[in-house]
């Protein structure tokens, strides 16, 4: 059993976040252990900015967005040398065991560290994107697809007021996941993903069609990682002829108080994290499937790429 570990975010912040650190805190305070918070992600462990913690410096931090330890993209985590700087660090301070709770990028330099080093280390999936491996759901992909359907509610207002058309461009990376749900339950007309192949020549003809047939706006809800709101609006306001806006979200769909399921989530991983590295496990994610907590192999979640739910694809072509 473990006696004293760390727990760290990293890559883009989710909200939820906060919640599953202080799961983890609080879990492994519970049990006796030592928790160390490493700020501002791997620069943290390099730059050696941790601290150990006690349970009140989790506190006031469940219902809130971003993430109190700080996060970032660290090119310098992903030399040998700067792992190994890192690993040192966490060894001089007797930390036996790292839970980090981040994205893809920030999983697979955990892997690799543990590779390396040897240090048991468990992750969390935090990101709003939703593209882990193995899991159906990671931190903060609840609140975000909520905020993106706040909008695009707002978004339905004026477009219907001018009888517009409105591209809604959205964040994910290289997954439609956050589209796809938003889509659906904003009730968008076309969800464009990059699972998927369109042809804008043929949606023109079609919205066309629609106008003629009296609708009386159309929002369209386009994933980052098939194409940009401000290449697309301009070809289908010249080729429907018919009065088109774009609207990019940008950052605001990554912030704000994270929903209910995002931090009962993040509390039930947090938990789980924490009692499995104490216990000396490593080289596990824990994530969701069916609504259960599952482990899943933290190489397997790295290597591969988590797919787009068929059934929703089909599901949004029925709606529309
Ligand atoms: O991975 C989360 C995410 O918000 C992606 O959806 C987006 O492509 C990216 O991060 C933006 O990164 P940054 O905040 O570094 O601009």
């Amino acid at each position: 059993m473990l006696k004293s570990i760390a727990v760290m975010t990293s890559g883009g912040d989710s909200p939820g976040m906060n919640a599953a650190v202080r799961a983890v805190t609080r879990t492994a305070l519970h049990q006796g252990v030592k928790v160390w918070g490493i700020r501002g992600g791997y620069h943290g462990m390099l730059d050696e900015d941790m601290f150990e913690m006690q349970s009140k410096d989790v506190g006031d931090i469940i219902q809130r967005g971003g993430t109190f330890l700080g996060t970032a993209r660290c090119r310098r985590f992903t030399t040998p040398e700067g792992r190994m700087l890192g690993y040192k660090n966490l060894v001089d301070r007797g930390i036996q065991g790292l839970v980090v709770v981040g994205g893809d990028g920030s999983l697979r330099g955990a892997s690799t560290l543990s590779q390396e080093t040897g240090l048991p280390i468990v992750g969390l999936p935090g990101t709003i994107d939703n593209d882990v491996w193995g899991s159906e759901y990671t931190i903060g992909c609840d609140t975000a697809a909520n905020t993106i359907i706040d909008a695009m509610n707002k978004l339905r207002d004026t477009a219907s007021a001018h009888r517009r058309i409105i591209v809604l461009e959205v964040m994910g990376r290289n997954s439609g996941w956050l589209a796809m749900v938003a889509g659906i339950s904003g009730g968008a007309e076309y969800i464009l993903v990059p699972e998927e192949p369109f042809d804008l020549e043929e949606i023109c003809e079609n919205m066309k069609a629609e106008y003629e047939k009296g609708k009386r706006y159309i929002l369209m809800v386009v994933a980052e990682g098939a194409g940009k709101a401000s290449d697309i609006g301009p070809i289908i306001a010249e080729k429907t002829g018919i009065d088109t806006r774009i609207s990019k979200l940008g950052h605001i769909q990554r912030g704000g108080s994270p929903s209910v399921i995002d931090r009962v989530n993040a509390s039930r991983l947090g938990e789980h994290a924490a009692l499995a590295i104490i216990s000396g496990l490593s080289d596990i994610v824990f994530g969701f499937n069916r609504g259960h907590v599952v482990s899943i192999n933290l190489h397997d979640a790295v290597n591969n790429k988590k797919t787009l739910d068929p059934q929703l694809m089909r599901l949004a072509k029925v709606l529309a």
